[in-house]
């Protein structure tokens, strides 16, 4: 049950991602859909709950995958769950010095796709090994690279959705990262994963990340319609 709990959670943040953000006249149109059930929480009064201090808790996370060429045309690929979308057409993300770091304040372009639950020991692989330090990380993988035709970046051919992307604004931090905001400038989809010409995120399967327990999850059924299961108190 605290598996279906999280997964639900899940669920409602992708879905609100890539369904319902900034879509409101979409949402309107469809049907109120029914309160999911689910098992109810004792919940103890505030005073009385266990604090944890302040800890990688905000999750789930998504499993995104930053893809770069470095100086050379060399794609890299790495795993990157401190991100997300930030603004109708932008992303941003979170990076400590990595391969990947590098290339993008050196190309200014990246690709972002989604590890989903065929290929979760290739993508978190890509979060275990640099390119630094093995240079073809992402062909010991079995993975391969086209180059996008509208941003010097990989698009892997294993990852069914990519986001083609340009860096708008590098924040540095002091330890040698950096705070990433990208335009979204196109996004490639492999008809597999689409119905009626939109993302199905079913189809897709994308995983996310729980930083609590350091897992990966998979996303349970869709639990309600964004901007409108909350219309019966209105
Ligand atoms: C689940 C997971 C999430 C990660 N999230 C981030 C992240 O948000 N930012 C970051 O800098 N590194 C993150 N990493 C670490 C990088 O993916 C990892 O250091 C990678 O090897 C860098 O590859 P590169 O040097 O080839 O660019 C994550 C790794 C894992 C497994």
């Amino acid at each position: 049950m605290k598996l279906f709990f999280k997964t639900a959670i899940a669920a409602i943040a992708i879905a609100t991602t890539f369904a319902a953000c900034g879509d409101q006249k979409t949402a309107d149109e469809q049907p109120v859909t029914e309160q999911p059930t689910t098992t109810e929480l004792q919940l103890k009064p505030v005073a009385e709950r266990t604090s944890l201090g302040a800890k990688m808790y905000v999750t789930p996370q998504p499993a995104l995958m930053i893809g770069t060429y470095d100086e050379q045309g060399n794609p890299d690929v790495m795993m990157a769950a401190w991100g997300g979308q930030c603004g109708g057409n932008q992303v941003c993300f979170s990076l400590s010095p990595h391969r990947t770091t590098t290339n993008l304040r050196a190309t200014k372009e990246f690709t972002l796709s989604f590890a989903t639950v065929r290929d979760v020991a290739e993508s978190d692989y890509f979060g275990i090994v640099s390119a630094n330090d093995v240079p073809d990380k992402v062909a010991r993988a079995g993975f391969t690279a086209t180059k996008s035709q509208n941003v010097n970046a990989p698009i892997f051919d294993q990852y069914a959705l990519t986001l083609e992307c340009r860096v708008a604004q590098i924040i540095e931090h002091e330890d040698g990262g950096c705070f990433v905001i990208g335009e979204v400038v196109n996004t490639i989809a492999d008809p597999s994963i689409l119905t009626d010409g939109q993302i199905d995120i079913k189809k897709l399967n994308p995983i996310v990340f729980d930083g609590s327990s350091i897992n990966y999850y998979a996303l349970g059924d869709s639990v309600g319609k964004a901007w409108n299961s909350g219309k019966i108190f209105q």
